[in-house]
């Protein structure tokens, strides 16, 4: 039976004392579920309208309907905007790498064109987005090498970390400045993710924070591994958000695609996910104080397509029709039962 919305807790009132609760959206999705989104979210992150290709598809020719979109939906709801994401080695223009010839560019050229793009966007933002995901991605996976091999990196040099950083803070001051990427919780990952940003606050870069992205499933990691991954980042003295959560309901590498609902293991599994999951966020709600889905409910989510594609998939705590599942309606008591 559907429960009217007006019994249903605001999913953000939960978490008050501790963290924001946040969204990724779309101009889609704010236009046809805003006042969802306004009731259990208390910040929000642009799915993909404020990436670097996104607002600026050609050099000088910026794009920025979406996004002020997305700024003024928030700002009439009081909802606050974390801004996403300003260097990427993906969604970004192969323009800013290329000459007039159609050859790479040169440090200099790249490095201006990014301090116009960070100026331009976050200067647009500025006093808004309070904070910002300024690089994304820049640790490579395999364990034997450190930073990803970009065209960044390859271009300017280790240092085009540092420069990002100090173009976002002189675009606006008071902007919360992040470090973000996946596979935060993995033990050699980790520990190549606290030496990069050891290295920025070495150099006095202005970095705030770390974004641990979240895209983990029903089976892992374990919650021992994301509790030694959020220590070690704390030990840096730095803010933690959880960037872009979602808990498939399936492993990786599971292949089945004809699964028409989320079976009620897959359900009792997350939900015990959720709780120890929050239960762990909220030890350390003294370093976190941002928690974003990478969606809004389960009729919608990336990992629909992603990594398999055609396989549905079920991250969230509200169902397809918007009705609070039961890992929603655990953290609702984990949290009565905190205050
Ligand atoms: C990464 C990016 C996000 C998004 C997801 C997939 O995590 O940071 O912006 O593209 O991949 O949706």
């Amino acid at each position: 039976m559907k429960q009217a919305s007006s019994e249903i807790p605001a999913l953000h009132e939960m978490f008050r004392d501790a963290f924001k609760i946040g969204a990724a959206v779309s101009t889609g999705i704010i236009s046809t579920q805003g006042s969802f989104i306004a009731k259990h979210y208390n910040s929000i992150t642009a799915e993909n309208e404020m990436k670097p290709v996104e607002v600026q598809p050609e050099e000088g020719s910026y794009t920025f309907d979406a996004a002020d979109r997305i700024f003024e939906f928030a700002e009439a709801h009081g909802i606050g905007v974390r801004g996403h994401t300003l260097l990427w080695h993906n969604q970004t223009g192969d323009w800013m790498f290329r000459n007039a010839e159609g050859g790479p560019c040169s440090r200099e050229e790249l490095l201006a064109r990014l301090q116009t793009h960070i100026n331009t966007v976050v200067g647009r933002y500025r006093g808004r987005a309070y904070a910002w995901d300024v690089v994304n991605e820049a640790i490579e996976d395999k364990s034997d090498q450190y930073l990803r091999e970009t065209r960044w990196l390859e271009m300017i040099g280790e240092d085009y970390l540092h420069q990002a950083f100090e173009m976002a803070h002189q675009a606006d001051p008071d902007a919360l400045l992040f470090y973000n990427d996946y596979n935060e919780t993995d033990p050699v990952k980790s520990v190549k993710i606290h030496k990069l940003v050891r290295s920025l606050l070495d150099q006095n870069t202005p970095i705030h924070g770390i974004g641990m992205q979240g895209h983990w499933n029903i089976y892992g990691p374990s919650i021992e591994e994301i509790r030694n991954a959020l220590k070690l980042y704390a030990s840096l003295g730095l803010k933690i958000h959880i960037t872009e959560l979602d808990l498939s309901v399936f492993r990786h590498d599971d292949k089945r695609t004809d699964l028409k609902a989320p079976t009620a293991e897959m359900l009792k599994l997350q939900e015990e996910r959720y709780a120890e999951i929050f239960a762990l966020l909220l030890e350390f709600k003294d370093s976190i104080d941002s928690v974003t889905f990478w969606g809004v409910a389960d009729d919608y989510t990336w990992l629909d397509g992603f990594p398999v594609r055609g396989r549905k998939n079920w991250p969230f705590l509200f169902d397809e029709q918007k009705q609070p599942k039961a890992s929603f309606t655990r953290l609702a008591g984990l949290t009565a039962t905190q205050s």
